[in-house]
This record gives C-alpha cells, sequence and structure tokens, in this order.
C-alpha cells in the first residue's frame, strides 16, 4: 500500500476501501469531482490505473464558451459560460491549495477566416453569437493582423472574443492530483473492472485483480470509457462515445517570441484548427475529430492535416521545432453536452460526456458534483444535463 493510499478523517483511519464517494476515473473531471467532495467532509476514493491521465494529457486547454458555440446548444452554452466566469476563481484557489501554477492564462481568442466560405461562416457565428448577448467583434483582415503580426496575409476578417481563455490541462490535472492528496483522497491506481450493485443499489467497485472497493455513492468519471464499465445496467450506462483528436506541440525559442499573442483559430477546408500560445514558450496546434472507435494512432495524415491548415494561418510556423505529437478521445454524448449527477441507479452518479469542454466545463463540474453528492440534488444550472434525459423510462422525481 501506497502512503497516499491511508485516509485519516476525524479520527478514522481507513486504507480507502470503504468510503462515502468513489470516483472510476481519474482524469480532470473525476479529480475535480474528488477534490469538491473531500472538500465537503466526505470520506473520497479514487479508482484509476494512471490519475492525473486521460484526455487532459493530450487537450489544447482552450476555454472557449464564444468561440465554440453552436446552433442548437444555447443551454450548454449558460453551463459553459457559467464554468468560464468560475474560472479565475477556481484557479485562485487551487493554486493557493497546492502552490501548483496551472498555466491560466486571460489572452482571449481571435477566430479568422481565410476565404469567402470561412468569412460567410465566421459572420453566421457572429450573428449567432450576438443574438445569444455575447461579446465579440468583427475585425477586417488588416485589424486581424495588426493584433497578431505573424498571421498570413491573406486572412480576410476575423472575431476578436476577449472572453476566450486558456489554462494548461496537463499542469491543471498535476494541481488537482495535488489538491486532492491534500484534502485527503485516497488514489487506488488500479483498473475498476466492476460496478457493484447490491439490492439495486450501486455499492462500490472490483478492481482488476479482484480487490473490492465499497461506497455509499460512486462516480463515474471515466471520460470515453464511462460507457464500457461492466456491471451498470444497460439502460444506466451513459451513452459516451470515443472522438479521436490529434494534437501538435511546437516550441517558439525566446528569439522569436511572442510568437503570438492569443490564441487563434480558423475552419479551414471544414476543420477547426487552433494554435494556442502558452506563456512558457509552447505552442499547442489541434485539432482532429475523427470517428474512428478506441483508435489512438498519431497518423501522417493527420499531422499533415493540422500543419497544412495551421501553416496557411501563420505561416511561420514552419520555423518553430515540433516537440510531440499525441492522440486523445473525447467523450461525446448525443446531444455533445455532459451527464452530470444521479443517475436512474440509486447510488450511481455520472459525470462524463464532457466532448469538446471538458476542460472548461471543470470548475462547475465540480461543484454541481459536490452538491449532488451531499444534497442528492442537482443545482437549477446542472438539471438540462441529468443523465435521466437518456434513460429509456423518464424517471419524474427530481434529480
Ligand atoms: N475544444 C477543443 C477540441 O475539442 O478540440
Amino acid at each position: 500500500m501506497r502512503s497516499s493510499d491511508v485516509h485519516v478523517s476525524d479520527g478514522r483511519v481507513s486504507d480507502g476501501r470503504v468510503s462515502d464517494v468513489l470516483v472510476v476515473g481519474g482524469g480532470i473531471i473525476g479529480l475535480v469531482t474528488a477534490w469538491r467532495a473531500a472538500q465537503r467532509g466526505l470520506r473520497t476514493a479514487v479508482v484509476d490505473p494512471d490519475p492525473g491521465g486521460g484526455a487532459a494529457r493530450v487537450a489544447a486547454g482552450m476555454l472557449a464558451a464564444v468561440t465554440e458555440l453552436h446552433y442548437g446548444e444555447e443551454t450548454l452554452l449558460g453551463l459553459n459560460l457559467a464554468s468560464a466566469d468560475r474560472y479565475p476563481a477556481f484557479v485562485a484557489e487551487l493554486e493557493e491549495a497546492t502552490g501548483h501554477d496551472v498555466g491560466y492564462r486571460a489572452c482571449g481568442t481571435l477566430a479568422v477566416a481565410l476565404d469567402a466560405d470561412d468569412r460567410a461562416h465566421l459572420r453566421e457565428l457572429h450573428a449567432l453569437q450576438t443574438r445569444c448577448g455575447l461579446v465579440s467583434e468583427w475585425l477586417s483582415g488588416r485589424e486581424c493582423r495588426r493584433l497578431e503580426p505573424m498571421l498570413a496575409p491573406g486572412v480576410r476578417g476575423g472575431l476578436r472574443v476577449d472572453g476566450d481563455h486558456q489554462v494548461d490541462p496537463r499542469r491543471l490535472a498535476a494541481a488537482l492530483m495535488a489538491a486532492c492528496e491534500r484534502a485527503g483522497v485516497v488514489f487506488h491506481r488500479a483498473l475498476a473492472e466492476r460496478l457493484t450493485v447490491v439490492r439495486d443499489r450501486a455499492r462500490g467497485a472490483v478492481l482488476a485483480g479482484g480487490a473490492e472497493l465499497t461506497a455509499d455513492q460512486v462516480v463515474l468519471a471515466a471520460g470515453s470509457l464511462s460507457g464500457r464499465l461492466a456491471g451498470v445496467p444497460a439502460e444506466v450506462l451513459p451513452p459516451v462515445r470515443p472522438v479521436k483528436g490529434q494534437v501538435l506541440r511546437l516550441r517558439v525559442p525566446p528569439a522569436y517570441a511572442p510568437f503570438l499573442s492569443r490564441t487563434v483559430r480558423a475552419v479551414v477546408r471544414g476543420s477547426h484548427v487552433y494554435l494556442v500560445p502558452r506563456e512558457n514558450g509552447e505552442l499547442v496546434i489541434g485539432a482532429t475529430s475523427e470517428e474512428l472507435g478506441w483508435d489512438t494512432t498519431v497518423t501522417a495524415g493527420g499531422v499533415y492535416e493540422l500543419l497544412r491548415d495551421a501553416h496557411e494561418l501563420v505561416p511561420g510556423l514552419t520555423e518553430l521545432p515540433l516537440t510531440e505529437t499525441c492522440a486523445g478521445l473525447r467523450p461525446g454524448s448525443p446531444d455533445n453536452a455532459p451527464l452530470l449527477g444521479p443517475s436512474a441507479l440509486p447510488g450511481l452518479h455520472l459525470a462524463t460526456g464532457h466532448y469538446r469542454n471538458g476542460v472548461l466545463l471543470t470548475p462547475v463540474t465540480g461543484d454541481v458534483m459536490a452538491e449532488a453528492l451531499t444534497t442528492g440534488t442537482l443545482p437549477d444550472e446542472a438539471r438540462p444535463f441529468t443523465p435521466r434525459r437518456f434513460s429509456p423510462v423518464r424517471q419524474e422525481q427530481p434529480a
């Protein structure tokens, strides 16, 4: 047993095999849930073979509630904005609790158009943003280049969104791990193989190797794997699927700085491409969106398309060292929105299906899940995201 597997709370000592809350999945969503639950005095454990890993190892960390707005997703926009609003205080609390710097950067975003089709697309997005009461400003190509001189001369116009920021998801995950450890969360570095259900109630999990963990409440927060946990009744199993994203990391040598001062993004030939410049000189380029099941191969085609599209936006990037290529799996849901809170199986909560917004939704997910775990009730802002919207038989009782 590791020393971090021992938990002391209110004089009760346990090895974490019995807890109030067992979180299955130690990505940023599972970790923030565990941290917030522990802060509310719940004995909390996390089971994951590699906590702090998952999609956040790959994600660029854009906090893009406004620039990633889509038709039909106005309800999700409300949750995205609520989480974006919480980010500064969330980061301050997390950094204060752990001494970690999570790389939050209030830098804004510029979404640009390279041709007439892109420009028409951006004009539509601008109209939708305006109808939703969001702040974004239309700029000419020249104004875009004045803001970001490395942009290609062919940029035809763009949207300046000063409220869409960024955080470094790897640092965020590391900070959440540290915060959990300090709050007494027990980590079981193992694979949860099966949910335990006793008398129609979730009661814990069986791990690879046969060990059993028992809990009053279980949170399934395993990202794209959430739909695969054995033992979860079929009607409760979350309908999440893996959506592959390939991402590149480049390094901006000091002589080239500042290369970009904010996130720059575009839709090029129908594909989204974004460049996220970190303060430490890292430049993240993302991302493909591929429905290929569990495949996480980094392909020549994926790298080629990302570099080709990014190069059309910012030609000078071909000079930069390419330091990393990687691929991860977004947990996609049928309506692109997360599943949060109590499921139709008593004792089982879900915190999954965050799709393109996992990093953005981290603060609000922690708050919502802590509320659900302590009161049994979802706060109003999260009610539209109840997992019961996908249950074949809708439950009428309050969430
Ligand atoms: N939110 C960015 C992505 O999913 O690629």
